[in-house]
């Protein structure tokens, strides 16, 4: 094991961890999913999943990596190749691949908006005035919205910014652990100081339109959180909420992601997991609820009013400029809030380059130069795909249902089988048990064997019922849609192929271990 193949202490991997989750799932995903549903209804199932599926499977997940890691593997298909004497296990291990390379290719694109907006308000290339639709526009614009191809005619903003951000993030993980525990040791720090800073500049707003009286603070913080008046169990019956809260936890905490099932293989036996997981996965929480729950509705509510509020990217890159066109000193906390969301954003994304590339080294014996290249050249054409059919954003949210929702799910649910029935719950226990001083939870065993994967197949089941025959009529009709799966269905079969040979490349490997 190199020495940049470790962590540098127990903190460490917490906020690695941590960084990876906290990403733009907390504070852009999470409250346009909340405020679509009355946010006081979708807290229900989604604390639910979060008690049955995420942490159970962050636990799972935790220990199974440590156990691969023990064995000498940091891949998903090394590590399935152990705990499960299947020939399929690492071709099914794959998943642990497509997952965050897949995911990898669009959300460093929307990454790279978050850093250009940054530098547009610092700049003053934002400064628009208070008009909604000129940030519209400029949206638009920014991403290609009007035909495929626009944005590369030149070198648009879009572009450079993207080109900066794969600088960035394969410079960190070009160190390997080590360069992906400097980025999370300043970065999350620096997060949570800026995100209270603009949390403390949005609680104090007051009522600011006195010609608007009701658009005030506490009204939109109650029009995220409260409860509908009526009708809640009719809102709980719908299947969609639960898919929804299921699919944001597992995005949230970067479980079932192939993140963690990394990171946590490079982890000795002494390291307390059970508390390194509840840690990272509490601090996860705090980050969506407590930060990105309480701050973009809430503001968005005070200056345009609920009907201005807006899904995700549009509240995001739309309706939050406008806002901070309204607020005293709003050029300074635009740009340091879009600032929060770069940070939080490649904190994520340097999480998702590291399993591919532990994978090319131990597969294939790369070394770290050539499995950095290889890795880039596979998500930049990714990147450059997206960026291309830009109009509607129609790559990019198809990358997002197959690779950021379908493949999670299969993957959660691998992992939670594997754990709970194959290499099996008393091995998980045992492994977690190890240098733990934290207790575990009576009902863990139960929860992974049980529950989470009945919970989770009867999700993942409704899921499939509901959107597959949508995203069908979709790729009937839809040449965009139909080139971007089949892109990833190509990336996919090219990790098949490459597990192949790696697979070769591990029984010859043990062939010489039992000579020895
Ligand atoms: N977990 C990361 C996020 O929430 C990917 O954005």
């Amino acid at each position: 094991m190199s020495k940049t193949d470790e962590w540098g202490g127990r903190l460490g991997i917490i906020l690695a961890v941590t960084g990876s989750a906290v990403g733009l799932g907390n504070f852009l995903r999470f409250p346009g999913l909340a405020a679509k549903y009355g946010g006081g209804t979708f807290m229900i199932p989604y604390f639910i999943a979060f008690l049955l599926l995420g942490l159970p499977v962050a636990y799972a997940e935790w220990a199974l990596a440590r156990y691969g890691g023990q064995h000498g593997y940091h891949s998903a298909p090394g590590i399935f190749r152990v705990l499960w004497k299947n020939k399929a296990a690492p071709y099914l291990g794959v998943l642990g691949l497509i997952v965050p390379v897949g995911i990898y290719m669009y959300y460093v694109f929307i990454e790279a908006w978050c850093l250009y907006y940054a530098w547009g308000f610092l700049a003053g290339a934002l400064n628009l005035g208070q008009d909604v639709t000129l940030y519209k526009g400029f949206f638009e614009n920014f991403t290609g919205a009007s035909a495929n191809g626009t944005l590369f005619l030149g070198m648009s903003p879009a572009v450079i910014s993207l080109l900066v951000c794969y600088f960035l993030n394969f410079f960190f993980v070009y160190n390997g652990i080590s360069g992906i525990e400097r980025i999370s040791r300043w970065g999350m720090p620096l997060l949570l100081l800026i995100a209270v800073l603009v949390l403390v500049r949005v609680l104090t707003l007051g009522t600011p339109n006195p010609n608007f009286p009701e658009r005030n603070v506490l009204n939109g913080l109650g029009h995220l959180w409260n409860p509908p008046q009526q009708g809640i169990f009719t809102s709980l019956a719908n299947a969609q909420l639960w898919m929804d809260a299921a699919g944001q936890i597992f995005f949230s905490l970067s479980v079932g992601f192939g993140v963690i099932i990394n990171y946590a293989s490079y982890l000795n036996r002494k390291v307390d997991i059970v508390r390194s997981a509840t840690t990272s996965a509490a601090g996860n929480e705090f980050a969506e609820v407590a930060l990105g729950g309480l701050i973009t509705v809430p503001a968005a509510f005070v200056f345009l009013g609920a009907a201005g509020i807006g899904s995700t990217f549009a509240l995001g890159f739309v309706s939050l400029p406008a806002v901070f066109a309204h607020m005293p000193l709003g050029q300074f906390f635009g740009a340091l809030w879009f600032f929060l969301l770069f940070i939080a954003a490649i904190t994520s994304s340097v999480s998702m380059i590291q399993p591919g590339i532990a994978f090319l080294e131990e597969g294939l014996h790369l070394k770290r130069k050539y499995s950095s290249a290889l890795l880039l050249v596979i998500t930049l054409l990714g990147s450059l795909f997206v960026v291309y059919y830009s109009a509607g954003l129609e790559a990019l949210d198809t990358m997002d249902f197959w690779a950021g929702t379908f493949f999670i799910f299969l993957l959660a649910l691998l992992q939670v089988i594997v754990a709970g029935w194959i290499f099996g719950v008393d091995k998980v226990i045992e492994e977690a048990k190890h240098g733990a001083h934290m207790r575990i939870p009576k009902v863990l065993p139960f929860l992974i064997k049980y529950v989470s994967p009945t919970f989770l197949g009867i999700v993942f089941v409704f899921w499939c019922i509901q959107k597959l025959p949508e995203q069908w009529a979709k790729l009937e009709t839809n040449p965009v849609t139909q080139i971007s799966l089949f892109f990833l269905l190509g990336v996919l079969v090219f990790f098949l192929i490459l597990t192949h040979f790696a697979v070769l490349n591990w029984k010859k490997r043990d062939a010489r271990k039992v000579a020895q």
